[in-house]
Protein backbone atom coordinates (compact mmCIF):
# COMPACT_ATOMS: atom_id res chain seq x y z
CA UNK A 1 0.00 0.00 0.00
CA UNK A 2 1.25 3.31 -0.52
CA UNK A 3 -0.48 6.99 -0.15
CA UNK A 4 -0.89 9.94 -2.50
CA UNK A 5 -1.71 13.64 -1.24
CA UNK A 6 -2.79 15.90 -3.50
CA UNK A 7 -5.99 17.83 -4.49
CA UNK A 8 -8.20 14.89 -6.06
CA UNK A 9 -10.70 16.06 -8.55
CA UNK A 10 -12.96 13.12 -9.59
CA UNK A 11 -16.17 12.61 -11.57
CA UNK A 12 -19.24 10.16 -10.80
CA UNK A 13 -21.44 11.29 -13.56
CA UNK A 14 -21.49 13.76 -16.28
CA UNK A 15 -21.80 17.33 -15.36
CA UNK A 16 -23.73 18.10 -19.02
CA UNK A 17 -27.07 18.22 -17.60
CA UNK A 18 -26.80 20.67 -14.87
CA UNK A 19 -26.33 24.78 -15.03
CA UNK A 20 -22.98 25.74 -14.53
CA UNK A 21 -24.14 27.56 -11.12
CA UNK A 22 -24.65 24.46 -9.41
CA UNK A 23 -21.67 22.94 -10.01
CA UNK A 24 -19.83 25.47 -9.45
CA UNK A 25 -18.16 24.90 -5.98
CA UNK A 26 -16.47 27.49 -3.38
CA UNK A 27 -12.92 26.79 -3.35
CA UNK A 28 -12.21 26.56 0.54
CA UNK A 29 -14.18 23.59 1.38
CA UNK A 30 -14.24 19.75 -0.37
CA UNK A 31 -17.27 19.35 -2.60
CA UNK A 32 -19.08 16.55 -2.89
CA UNK A 33 -22.19 16.25 -4.80
CA UNK A 34 -23.93 13.82 -7.01
CA UNK A 35 -21.91 14.75 -9.83
CA UNK A 36 -18.02 14.95 -8.24
CA UNK A 37 -16.02 15.38 -5.76
CA UNK A 38 -13.24 17.42 -5.21
CA UNK A 39 -11.05 16.95 -2.41
CA UNK A 40 -8.73 20.42 -1.17
CA UNK A 41 -6.49 18.06 0.56
CA UNK A 42 -7.07 15.25 -0.34
CA UNK A 43 -5.27 11.21 0.17
CA UNK A 44 -5.68 8.53 -2.47
CA UNK A 45 -4.61 5.06 -1.38
CA UNK A 46 -3.40 2.20 -3.58
CA UNK A 47 -2.91 -0.91 -3.27
CA UNK A 48 0.14 -3.58 -4.25
CA UNK A 49 -2.50 -4.77 -7.46
CA UNK A 50 -2.21 -0.81 -8.66
CA UNK A 51 -6.11 -0.56 -7.70
CA UNK A 52 -7.68 2.32 -5.80
CA UNK A 53 -8.10 1.39 -1.87
CA UNK A 54 -9.86 4.61 -0.51
CA UNK A 55 -10.16 8.40 -1.56
CA UNK A 56 -11.27 11.02 0.64
CA UNK A 57 -9.87 13.99 2.69
CA UNK A 58 -6.20 13.75 4.35
CA UNK A 59 -7.46 14.37 7.52
CA UNK A 60 -9.54 11.44 7.98
CA UNK A 61 -7.30 8.77 5.52
CA UNK A 62 -3.32 10.13 6.04
CA UNK A 63 -3.50 11.03 9.23
CA UNK A 64 -4.35 7.45 10.33
CA UNK A 65 -1.58 5.75 8.08
CA UNK A 66 1.18 3.38 9.31
CA UNK A 67 4.25 4.43 9.47
CA UNK A 68 5.35 2.23 6.73
CA UNK A 69 3.14 3.63 4.39
CA UNK A 70 5.16 5.84 1.84
CA UNK A 71 3.52 9.08 1.00
CA UNK A 72 4.05 10.97 -2.56
CA UNK A 73 3.51 14.70 -1.12
CA UNK A 74 1.96 16.57 -3.92
CA UNK A 75 0.35 19.36 -1.68
CA UNK A 76 -0.41 22.26 -3.68
CA UNK A 77 -0.79 20.51 -6.74
CA UNK A 78 -4.50 19.04 -8.64
CA UNK A 79 -4.69 15.09 -9.07
CA UNK A 80 -7.33 13.90 -11.51
CA UNK A 81 -7.79 10.69 -13.20
CA UNK A 82 -5.17 9.80 -16.13
CA UNK A 83 -6.54 11.52 -19.04
CA UNK A 84 -8.53 9.42 -21.51
CA UNK A 85 -7.67 10.17 -25.56
CA UNK A 86 -10.19 8.33 -27.41
CA UNK A 87 -8.61 8.27 -31.09
CA UNK A 88 -4.94 9.23 -31.67
CA UNK A 89 -3.06 8.32 -34.85
CA UNK A 90 0.35 7.06 -33.17
CA UNK A 91 1.85 7.21 -36.73
CA UNK A 92 1.66 10.70 -37.36
CA UNK A 93 4.19 12.09 -34.65
CA UNK A 94 5.77 12.88 -38.37
CA UNK A 95 3.12 15.13 -39.32
CA UNK A 96 1.86 17.66 -36.89
CA UNK A 97 1.98 20.85 -38.20
CA UNK A 98 1.73 20.67 -41.41
CA UNK A 99 1.44 23.40 -43.13
CA UNK A 100 -1.98 24.19 -45.67
CA UNK A 101 -4.10 21.52 -46.44
CA UNK A 102 -7.49 20.24 -45.64
CA UNK A 103 -8.30 16.90 -44.84
CA UNK A 104 -8.22 15.37 -48.61
CA UNK A 105 -5.06 16.99 -49.73
CA UNK A 106 -3.52 16.51 -46.06
CA UNK A 107 -3.68 13.20 -46.19
CA UNK A 108 -2.46 12.50 -50.11
CA UNK A 109 0.23 14.93 -49.42
CA UNK A 110 1.65 14.66 -45.66
CA UNK A 111 -0.06 12.05 -43.71
CA UNK A 112 -0.06 9.31 -46.60
CA UNK A 113 3.75 9.32 -47.23
CA UNK A 114 4.16 9.97 -43.71
CA UNK A 115 2.48 6.51 -42.80
CA UNK A 116 4.19 4.71 -45.73
CA UNK A 117 7.33 4.61 -43.63
CA UNK A 118 6.00 2.18 -41.20
CA UNK A 119 6.54 -0.63 -43.12
CA UNK A 120 10.13 -0.86 -41.31
CA UNK A 121 10.18 -2.20 -38.62
CA UNK A 122 12.65 0.29 -36.68
CA UNK A 123 11.07 3.21 -38.00
CA UNK A 124 8.06 1.64 -36.45
CA UNK A 125 9.10 1.29 -33.22
CA UNK A 126 10.86 4.17 -32.83
CA UNK A 127 8.15 6.09 -33.59
CA UNK A 128 5.91 4.06 -31.29
CA UNK A 129 8.24 4.38 -28.25
CA UNK A 130 8.36 8.39 -28.74
CA UNK A 131 4.62 7.97 -28.84
CA UNK A 132 3.69 6.31 -25.89
CA UNK A 133 6.64 8.32 -24.36
CA UNK A 134 4.96 11.85 -25.27
CA UNK A 135 1.64 10.41 -24.30
CA UNK A 136 2.64 9.53 -20.76
CA UNK A 137 4.51 12.92 -20.42
CA UNK A 138 1.43 14.63 -21.21
CA UNK A 139 -0.88 12.25 -18.65
CA UNK A 140 -2.73 10.51 -21.20
CA UNK A 141 -2.78 6.79 -19.64
CA UNK A 142 -5.65 5.37 -21.71
CA UNK A 143 -6.05 6.03 -25.63
CA UNK A 144 -7.61 4.44 -28.17
CA UNK A 145 -4.55 4.21 -31.11
CA UNK A 146 -4.47 4.15 -34.61
CA UNK A 147 -1.38 2.74 -35.85
CA UNK A 148 -1.17 2.23 -40.48
CA UNK A 149 -2.05 -0.87 -42.62
CA UNK A 150 1.14 -2.44 -41.52
CA UNK A 151 0.57 -5.62 -39.70
CA UNK A 152 4.02 -5.25 -38.17
CA UNK A 153 3.54 -1.99 -36.95
CA UNK A 154 0.12 -2.58 -35.34
CA UNK A 155 1.84 -5.32 -33.49
CA UNK A 156 4.79 -3.23 -31.82
CA UNK A 157 2.01 -0.68 -31.12
CA UNK A 158 0.43 -3.62 -29.05
CA UNK A 159 3.70 -4.37 -27.63
CA UNK A 160 5.11 -1.19 -26.57
CA UNK A 161 1.69 -0.26 -24.73
CA UNK A 162 1.81 -3.86 -22.92
CA UNK A 163 5.07 -3.15 -21.87
CA UNK A 164 4.62 -0.06 -20.32
CA UNK A 165 1.06 -1.61 -19.37
CA UNK A 166 -1.01 0.72 -20.66
CA UNK A 167 -5.14 0.20 -20.94
CA UNK A 168 -5.24 0.90 -24.73
CA UNK A 169 -7.65 0.29 -27.76
CA UNK A 170 -5.79 -0.49 -31.05
CA UNK A 171 -6.06 -2.84 -34.35
CA UNK A 172 -4.52 -2.44 -37.98
CA UNK A 173 -5.67 -0.27 -39.79
CA UNK A 174 -7.81 -1.43 -43.23
CA UNK A 175 -7.54 0.64 -46.44
CA UNK A 176 -7.50 -0.53 -50.04
CA UNK A 177 -8.30 1.97 -52.60
CA UNK A 178 -7.94 5.82 -52.89
CA UNK A 179 -4.74 5.63 -51.26
CA UNK A 180 -0.95 5.03 -52.41
CA UNK A 181 -0.49 1.37 -53.51
CA UNK A 182 2.24 0.37 -50.97
CA UNK A 183 -0.89 1.07 -48.33
CA UNK A 184 -3.00 -1.21 -49.35
CA UNK A 185 -4.33 -4.71 -48.11
CA UNK A 186 -3.67 -6.91 -50.61
CA UNK A 187 -6.87 -9.27 -50.36
CA UNK A 188 -9.46 -10.12 -48.44
CA UNK A 189 -8.44 -13.47 -47.17
CA UNK A 190 -5.04 -12.51 -46.09
CA UNK A 191 -6.22 -9.64 -44.44
CA UNK A 192 -9.27 -11.90 -42.82
CA UNK A 193 -5.66 -14.60 -41.52
CA UNK A 194 -4.28 -11.34 -40.71
CA UNK A 195 -6.99 -9.65 -38.50
CA UNK A 196 -8.45 -13.09 -36.87
CA UNK A 197 -4.29 -13.62 -35.61
CA UNK A 198 -4.18 -10.23 -33.95
CA UNK A 199 -7.40 -10.51 -32.37
CA UNK A 200 -6.38 -13.97 -30.84
CA UNK A 201 -3.24 -12.71 -30.00
CA UNK A 202 -3.95 -9.14 -28.52
CA UNK A 203 -7.63 -8.94 -27.37
CA UNK A 204 -7.65 -8.78 -23.64
CA UNK A 205 -4.24 -9.66 -22.89
CA UNK A 206 -2.99 -7.38 -19.87
CA UNK A 207 -4.50 -4.37 -20.74
CA UNK A 208 -5.17 -3.90 -24.38
CA UNK A 209 -8.29 -4.40 -26.36
CA UNK A 210 -9.02 -4.62 -30.43
CA UNK A 211 -10.64 -2.19 -32.80
CA UNK A 212 -11.60 -3.22 -36.29
CA UNK A 213 -10.06 0.06 -37.75
CA UNK A 214 -11.36 0.63 -41.35
CA UNK A 215 -9.40 4.05 -41.88
CA UNK A 216 -12.97 5.60 -43.87
CA UNK A 217 -15.08 4.71 -46.76
CA UNK A 218 -12.94 6.84 -49.44
CA UNK A 219 -10.26 4.49 -48.42
CA UNK A 220 -11.55 1.04 -47.81
CA UNK A 221 -13.70 -0.46 -49.75
CA UNK A 222 -17.10 -2.05 -49.37
CA UNK A 223 -15.88 -5.74 -49.58
CA UNK A 224 -12.99 -4.70 -47.11
CA UNK A 225 -15.81 -2.57 -44.81
CA UNK A 226 -18.03 -5.58 -44.88
CA UNK A 227 -15.76 -7.78 -43.32
CA UNK A 228 -14.82 -5.40 -40.74
CA UNK A 229 -18.66 -5.72 -40.18
CA UNK A 230 -18.55 -9.10 -40.28
CA UNK A 231 -15.66 -9.91 -37.50
CA UNK A 232 -17.31 -6.89 -35.39
CA UNK A 233 -20.25 -8.86 -35.21
CA UNK A 234 -18.71 -12.38 -34.63
CA UNK A 235 -17.02 -11.76 -31.63
CA UNK A 236 -18.34 -9.62 -28.84
CA UNK A 237 -16.11 -7.41 -26.66
CA UNK A 238 -14.34 -6.36 -29.90
CA UNK A 239 -14.34 -2.65 -30.29
CA UNK A 240 -15.06 -0.43 -33.98
CA UNK A 241 -13.60 3.01 -34.91
CA UNK A 242 -13.48 4.76 -38.06
CA UNK A 243 -14.05 8.34 -39.22
CA UNK A 244 -16.63 10.16 -40.60
CA UNK A 245 -18.16 13.12 -41.78
CA UNK A 246 -15.63 15.43 -40.99
CA UNK A 247 -14.85 17.35 -43.78
CA UNK A 248 -17.19 19.14 -46.81
CA UNK A 249 -15.19 17.63 -49.71
CA UNK A 250 -15.20 13.93 -48.00
CA UNK A 251 -18.88 13.93 -47.79
CA UNK A 252 -19.35 14.93 -51.08
CA UNK A 253 -17.10 11.96 -52.27
CA UNK A 254 -18.65 9.86 -50.51
CA UNK A 255 -22.19 11.24 -52.59
CA UNK A 256 -20.29 10.12 -55.78
CA UNK A 257 -19.10 7.02 -54.64
CA UNK A 258 -21.71 5.78 -52.74
CA UNK A 259 -24.96 7.69 -54.75
CA UNK A 260 -27.87 5.71 -53.43
CA UNK A 261 -26.64 5.84 -50.10
CA UNK A 262 -29.02 7.81 -47.80
CA UNK A 263 -25.93 9.38 -45.96
CA UNK A 264 -22.38 8.83 -44.50
CA UNK A 265 -23.23 7.53 -41.48
CA UNK A 266 -25.68 4.89 -43.03
CA UNK A 267 -23.31 3.64 -45.19
CA UNK A 268 -21.81 2.86 -41.76
CA UNK A 269 -25.03 1.15 -40.62
CA UNK A 270 -25.48 -1.12 -43.45
CA UNK A 271 -21.69 -2.38 -43.11
CA UNK A 272 -22.68 -3.12 -39.51
CA UNK A 273 -20.61 -0.26 -37.85
CA UNK A 274 -23.27 1.46 -36.05
CA UNK A 275 -23.42 -0.34 -32.04
CA UNK A 276 -21.72 -0.04 -28.79
CA UNK A 277 -18.24 0.38 -28.73
CA UNK A 278 -18.30 1.69 -31.98
CA UNK A 279 -16.28 4.88 -31.86
CA UNK A 280 -16.67 7.88 -34.57
CA UNK A 281 -14.25 10.28 -35.14
CA UNK A 282 -15.40 13.87 -36.02
CA UNK A 283 -19.19 13.44 -36.53
CA UNK A 284 -19.28 16.98 -37.62
CA UNK A 285 -21.63 16.79 -40.89
CA UNK A 286 -24.71 14.84 -39.84
CA UNK A 287 -27.84 15.15 -40.29
CA UNK A 288 -31.15 14.77 -37.85
CA UNK A 289 -31.37 10.95 -39.13
CA UNK A 290 -27.76 10.86 -38.54
CA UNK A 291 -28.16 11.86 -34.82
CA UNK A 292 -31.16 9.54 -33.98
CA UNK A 293 -29.09 6.21 -35.64
CA UNK A 294 -26.08 7.21 -33.58
CA UNK A 295 -28.10 6.90 -30.78
CA UNK A 296 -30.47 4.17 -31.53
CA UNK A 297 -27.46 2.39 -31.81
CA UNK A 298 -25.45 3.46 -28.71
CA UNK A 299 -22.21 4.60 -30.89
CA UNK A 300 -20.27 6.72 -28.99
CA UNK A 301 -18.02 9.93 -30.60
CA UNK A 302 -14.70 11.01 -30.62
CA UNK A 303 -14.91 14.75 -30.37
CA UNK A 304 -11.73 16.09 -31.88
CA UNK A 305 -11.56 19.79 -31.68
CA UNK A 306 -7.69 20.91 -32.49
CA UNK A 307 -7.83 19.15 -35.29
CA UNK A 308 -11.37 20.29 -36.65
CA UNK A 309 -9.63 23.68 -36.36
CA UNK A 310 -6.57 22.98 -37.53
CA UNK A 311 -7.51 21.13 -40.59
CA UNK A 312 -10.78 23.75 -41.25
CA UNK A 313 -12.90 20.65 -40.85
CA UNK A 314 -16.15 22.54 -38.85
CA UNK A 315 -17.72 22.78 -35.51
CA UNK A 316 -18.96 19.29 -33.97
CA UNK A 317 -22.09 20.36 -32.17
CA UNK A 318 -21.69 19.19 -28.34
CA UNK A 319 -25.10 20.20 -27.26
CA UNK A 320 -26.86 17.90 -30.26
CA UNK A 321 -25.13 15.33 -28.88
CA UNK A 322 -26.78 15.72 -25.61
CA UNK A 323 -29.72 16.13 -26.31
CA UNK A 324 -29.28 12.90 -28.22
CA UNK A 325 -27.59 11.33 -25.30
CA UNK A 326 -24.34 10.13 -26.93
CA UNK A 327 -21.22 9.61 -25.02
CA UNK A 328 -18.84 12.02 -26.29
CA UNK A 329 -14.84 11.89 -25.10
CA UNK A 330 -12.22 14.21 -26.22
CA UNK A 331 -9.73 13.10 -28.68
CA UNK A 332 -6.06 14.63 -29.79
CA UNK A 333 -6.66 13.28 -33.23
CA UNK A 334 -2.87 14.11 -33.65
CA UNK A 335 -1.67 14.65 -36.44
CA UNK A 336 -4.61 16.60 -37.68
CA UNK A 337 -4.63 17.61 -34.30
CA UNK A 338 -2.32 19.93 -33.21
CA UNK A 339 -1.00 18.73 -30.01
CA UNK A 340 -1.03 15.44 -27.83
CA UNK A 341 -2.05 17.26 -24.24
CA UNK A 342 -5.10 17.30 -22.77
CA UNK A 343 -5.45 20.52 -21.24
CA UNK A 344 -4.94 22.31 -24.98
CA UNK A 345 -7.33 19.65 -26.50
CA UNK A 346 -10.02 20.72 -23.63
CA UNK A 347 -9.10 24.29 -24.59
CA UNK A 348 -9.84 23.49 -28.11
CA UNK A 349 -12.83 21.88 -27.44
CA UNK A 350 -13.64 25.13 -25.42
CA UNK A 351 -13.01 27.41 -28.23
CA UNK A 352 -14.99 25.41 -30.72
CA UNK A 353 -18.30 25.49 -28.74
CA UNK A 354 -17.68 29.53 -28.59
CA UNK A 355 -17.42 29.36 -32.52
CA UNK A 356 -21.39 27.85 -32.15
CA UNK A 357 -22.56 30.16 -29.28
CA UNK A 358 -21.74 27.59 -26.32
CA UNK A 359 -19.97 27.94 -23.43
CA UNK A 360 -18.54 24.34 -22.51
CA UNK A 361 -18.47 24.61 -18.79
CA UNK A 362 -14.86 23.70 -16.91
CA UNK A 363 -16.04 21.10 -14.98
CA UNK A 364 -17.24 19.47 -18.26
CA UNK A 365 -14.09 19.94 -19.96
CA UNK A 366 -12.35 17.65 -17.11
CA UNK A 367 -15.26 14.99 -17.23
CA UNK A 368 -14.75 14.97 -21.01
CA UNK A 369 -11.29 13.63 -20.66
CA UNK A 370 -11.60 11.70 -17.63
CA UNK A 371 -14.89 9.35 -17.05
CA UNK A 372 -16.52 10.43 -20.45
CA UNK A 373 -13.30 8.90 -22.43
CA UNK A 374 -13.80 6.11 -20.12
CA UNK A 375 -16.95 5.86 -21.01
CA UNK A 376 -16.59 6.35 -24.70
CA UNK A 377 -14.16 3.15 -24.41
CA UNK A 378 -16.78 0.93 -22.04
CA UNK A 379 -13.88 1.42 -19.28
CA UNK A 380 -16.29 3.19 -16.91
CA UNK A 381 -15.73 0.61 -14.08
CA UNK A 382 -11.56 0.71 -14.56
CA UNK A 383 -10.96 4.22 -15.58
CA UNK A 384 -11.50 7.68 -15.68
CA UNK A 385 -12.85 8.05 -11.81
CA UNK A 386 -10.72 8.64 -8.51
CA UNK A 387 -12.87 5.89 -6.68
CA UNK A 388 -12.50 2.70 -4.73
CA UNK A 389 -11.96 -0.29 -6.75
CA UNK A 390 -10.72 1.77 -9.89
CA UNK A 391 -7.37 0.80 -11.61
CA UNK A 392 -4.50 3.84 -10.41
CA UNK A 393 -4.45 5.58 -13.57
CA UNK A 394 -3.65 9.11 -12.46
CA UNK A 395 -2.20 12.51 -13.36
CA UNK A 396 -0.29 15.11 -11.38
CA UNK A 397 -0.98 18.71 -12.41
CA UNK A 398 0.83 22.07 -11.29
CA UNK A 399 -1.90 24.88 -11.16
CA UNK A 400 0.61 27.26 -12.80
CA UNK A 401 3.61 26.84 -14.82
CA UNK A 402 4.55 30.72 -15.41
CA UNK A 403 4.15 33.83 -13.84
CA UNK A 404 1.28 34.48 -15.68
CA UNK A 405 -1.01 31.04 -15.45
CA UNK A 406 0.10 32.02 -11.50
CA UNK A 407 -0.57 35.66 -11.50
CA UNK A 408 -4.62 33.92 -13.10
CA UNK A 409 -4.44 31.34 -10.52
CA UNK A 410 -4.72 33.73 -7.59
CA UNK A 411 -7.73 35.63 -8.86
CA UNK A 412 -9.77 32.35 -9.07
CA UNK A 413 -12.33 32.78 -6.31
CA UNK A 414 -13.86 29.05 -7.21
CA UNK A 415 -13.24 25.74 -8.60
CA UNK A 416 -14.70 25.81 -11.89
CA UNK A 417 -12.66 28.80 -12.35
CA UNK A 418 -9.03 27.36 -11.35
CA UNK A 419 -9.96 25.20 -13.34
CA UNK A 420 -10.53 26.82 -16.50
CA UNK A 421 -7.31 28.95 -16.24
CA UNK A 422 -5.53 25.59 -16.17
CA UNK A 423 -7.00 24.40 -19.08
CA UNK A 424 -6.77 27.13 -21.40
CA UNK A 425 -3.61 28.21 -20.60
CA UNK A 426 -1.57 24.74 -19.31
CA UNK A 427 -0.04 22.26 -21.36
CA UNK A 428 2.83 19.92 -20.83
CA UNK A 429 4.59 21.89 -18.09
CA UNK A 430 1.83 21.65 -16.22
CA UNK A 431 2.32 17.75 -15.84
CA UNK A 432 4.35 16.66 -12.54
CA UNK A 433 3.37 13.51 -12.55
CA UNK A 434 1.59 10.58 -14.43
CA UNK A 435 1.08 6.94 -12.95
CA UNK A 436 -0.21 4.12 -14.29
CA UNK A 437 -1.38 1.23 -11.95
CA UNK A 438 -0.30 3.07 -9.03
CA UNK A 439 3.39 3.15 -10.32
CA UNK A 440 4.99 6.24 -10.89
CA UNK A 441 6.35 6.31 -14.84
CA UNK A 442 10.06 6.86 -14.62
CA UNK A 443 10.62 9.95 -16.39
CA UNK A 444 10.27 9.05 -19.78
CA UNK A 445 13.03 9.62 -22.42
CA UNK A 446 13.14 13.35 -23.54
CA UNK A 447 13.94 12.20 -27.08
CA UNK A 448 14.33 9.36 -29.15
CA UNK A 449 16.07 9.99 -32.09
N1 LIG B 1 -9.84 10.49 -42.28
C1 LIG B 1 -9.21 9.41 -42.81
N2 LIG B 1 -7.97 9.29 -42.29
C2 LIG B 1 -7.79 10.30 -41.45
C3 LIG B 1 -6.71 10.71 -40.62
O1 LIG B 1 -5.64 10.10 -40.56
N3 LIG B 1 -6.92 11.83 -39.86
C4 LIG B 1 -8.09 12.52 -39.90
N4 LIG B 1 -8.23 13.60 -39.14
N5 LIG B 1 -9.10 12.16 -40.68
C5 LIG B 1 -8.97 11.07 -41.45
ZN1 LIG C 1 -8.21 10.49 -37.03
Amino acid sequence: MHAIRASVLSFHRDPGALGAREISGDLSANIENSVYSYFEDGCVLINEHGNIEAVGPWQQLGNDLAANIIVDDYSGHLLCPGFIDTHVHGAQLDVIASYGTQLLDWLAVHTFPAEAKFEKAEHARLQARLFFNELLRNGTTSAAVWPTVHEQASTIFFQEAQRLGLRLVSGKVLMDQHCPINLRDENLQTTERVLRAQIERWHGQDRLSYALTPRFAVATSEPLMQLAGRLFAEMPGLYMQNHVAENKAEVQLIKQLYPAERSYLALYERMGFCAPRSIFAHCIWFDQQDWHLMQRSGSAIAFCPSSNLFLGSGFFDLKLADQYSINVGLASDVGGGTSLNMLQTMSSAYLVQQQIGASLHPLRQFYLATLGGAKVLDWQDKVGRVARGYEADLVVLKWASDPVEKNRQLLSKTLADRLFSLSTLGGRANVVATYVRGKKVDSPVEAVS
